[in-house]
């Protein structure tokens, strides 16, 4: 029984008594005099910057929530409202949105966990998935990808993987779900290997007894953590027991099928599983995995600490005049998202900013980089899911919401350096496409200052089928996540007088394309061809289907293809 085999458990370690998780120091990297002093070695090192990349429904409000509770900033799991309803959200979304003010979507929720500043970015999924879930995994330092262990990868998590691949970001997995029934584990992390061309290598391994998830083998700490099932339907933190696998009372309250199962497992592990590499995770080429379940608690914890101790602090940044490091005594941050407000009332907007450099003070003035202008960050914020708190100071790998009255881009740095350009934020390849058909033809120069401006924000990108954007044709709008549209029709006709509705077109898996221009134009003539024009005046190709796609990738040679503008 498993109570039972508890009871006799939880003589050992009971976690409810005994805070000490682990030997391992948070801040061992740190020296001493950073350690004592709050210095800004000491901030950079304790800071985890990240953000969880899934497939909807794979439970990362879930997961978010228990994180949260661990950290202590919510007490009762499912406090987080609100969150549910987003996912049936695409036509009331903006009736949402005024009621929300700020989407929580937006936020970055802040908490401190054994010593670390944790700083969850939270990317926006289900309707509102948009480029801005891209953009805010530039600001992130590492991703944590979280897995249904029934379907293992999906769609949604490979295109998210796909662009922190591309920027070599530490990727850990959280197997989720584990309460029931799914793959098996070496099969999921096999297919995982496959799928996404990155090593695995399990952390925490699910320990099931008599078909039942109850607890995880840590291998880096070699000790057993075993769950109680409770009352609290996972609103509360789990209740553990842990141990060593030496421990006989541990081997008795496994019971002898659950323990020559977990032998037998981690004995094939060891033997031929990739070995625990950290350079190679650092460097986004192996990808811890745990395995738990958000809904009972069972397995945050265990996977919670080793992330942190795992995953690295604030990283540097590549800019105009080369990295630059976190420990730079000069304040600089770049801009990620914009976020405007959908009431008309409040024309104000809330540009994220990622500290990479030095200390960030409110009201400090810093350089506008791109203008050469010297700006006051008055009244910034951070965000804890509704909430917006001031800020009086922040450190690298922290995010902030400035006001902004429409000065601000993303992409932009700001610093007390005015030399600093950080490389610029990559524009993503839209996933539908639409003509904007204006309601009144006389509005035309409202339309287009709109649209500008809104290209300028990143809220979407603007398309034309001539190269030379000013001879008018219909213009052409792209977006990432189908709620995009809705915010731009919304905000083009509250904001900018001009009312339009959108044809969407057909044609899709959009390449940006490099080569001579006779020959793009060529291509682009061809059947289940369409050539499109950026703003920039950068050709771009849709295709009809995947195998257009592919046989156009494969005969045109004189041709470079882009998923991400270059
Ligand atoms: P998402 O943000 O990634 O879309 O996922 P979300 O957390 O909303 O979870 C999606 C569904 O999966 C929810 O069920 C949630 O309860 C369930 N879920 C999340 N984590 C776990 C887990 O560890 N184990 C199990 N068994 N289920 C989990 P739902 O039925 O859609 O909603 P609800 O009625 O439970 O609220």
């Amino acid at each position: 029984m498993f109570f039972a085999g508890f009871a006799v458990a939880a003589a050992f370690i009971n976690k409810a008594t005994n805070e000490v998780l682990s030997e391992t120091d948070p801040l061992a990297g740190v020296d001493a005099h950073a350690k004592s002093s709050n210095s800004a070695a000491h901030e950079t090192a304790r800071r985890r910057t990240f953000a969880i990349i899934s497939h909807p429904d794979a439970g990362k409000t879930t997961l978010t929530e228990k994180l949260l509770l661990y950290g202590g900033a919510i007490h009762l799991a499912g406090s987080v409202k609100g969150r549910r309803a987003q996912r049936h959200a695409t036509s009331d979304w903006m009736t949402l949105e005024q009621e929300r003010g700020i989407s929580v979507t937006s936020s970055v929720m802040q908490f401190e966990y054994d010593g670390y500043v944790v700083n969850l970015l939270d990317t926006p999924g289900h309707g509102d998935f948009s480029e801005d879930t891209y953009r805010t995994l530039i600001a992130a330092d590492s991703a944590v990808m979280l897995l249904d262990n029934r379907r293992g990868v999906e769609e949604r998590t490979r295109q998210l993987f796909a662009v922190c691949k591309r920027r070599r970001t530490p990727i850990f997995t959280f197997v989720n779900k584990c309460d029931r029934a799914g793959e098996d584990p070496l099969k999921l992390i096999g297919d995982v290997e496959a799928d996404l061309e990155i090593d695995c290598h399990a952390i925490t391994w699910p320990i099931f007894r008599e078909d039942r998830f109850a607890g995880v083998f840590d291998r880096r700490r070699q000790r057993v953590h075993l769950f109680a099932a409770d009352e609290h339907h996972g609103s509360r933190q789990a209740t553990v027991s842990e141990g060593s696998l030496d421990d006989a009372l541990v081997r008795e309250a496994l019971g002898t099928e659950a323990l020559e199962r977990l032998e037998h497992d981690i004995a094939l592990l060891d033997a031929a599983g990739h070995p625990f590499d950290h350079a190679a995770v650092i460097a986004g080429t192996q990808t811890p995995v745990f395995f738990g379940s958000a809904l009972t608690n069972f397995g945050v914890e265990p996977f919670l600490h080793e992330f942190l101790d795992l995953a690295p602090s604030p990283t540097s940044r590549n800019s105009t005049t080369g990295p630059i490091q976190p420990d730079d005594k000069d304040f600089s941050g770049f801009v990620f998202k914009i976020q405007a407000n959908m009431d008309a009332r409040h024309r104000d907007r809330i540009a994220f900013m990622r500290v990479v450099s030095g200390r960030f003070e409110a009201a400090m003035d810093a350089v506008h980089t791109r203008t050469g202008q010297t700006i006051r960050l008055s009244s910034p914020q951070t965000f804890m899911a509704r909430e917006r708190t001031a800020v009086t100071e922040a450190w690298p790998g922290d995010v902030i919401g400035l006001f902004d009255r429409g000065a601000l881009r993303i992409g932009d740095t700001l610093s007390t350096r005015s030399d600093i350009v950080f490389d610029g934020i990559p524009r993503f390849a839209p996933e539908h496409f639409a003509r904007v058909v204006l309601a009144d033809p006389m509005r035309r120069k409202q339309m287009d200052a709109g649209l500008r401006q809104l290209t300028e924000e990143g809220a979407a990108q603007v398309f034309f089928t001539s190269p030379s954007a000013v001879a008018g044709p219909v213009p052409i709008v792209g977006a990432v996540g189908l709620l995009q549209f809705d915010v731009l029709l919304h905000r083009l006709e509250h904001e900018y007088g001009a009312p339009c509705r959108l044809e969407r077109i057909s044609g899709g898996n959009p390449r940006w394309v490099k080569g001579p221009p006779a020959e793009i134009a060529r291509v682009g003539n061809q059947r289940g061809c369409t050539l499109l024009f950026d703003a920039r005046e950068q050709p771009l190709l849709l295709f009809e289907d995947v195998w257009s796609l592919r046989y156009t990738l494969e005969r045109e040679t004189s041709l470079q293809c882009f998923e991400v503008a270059p």
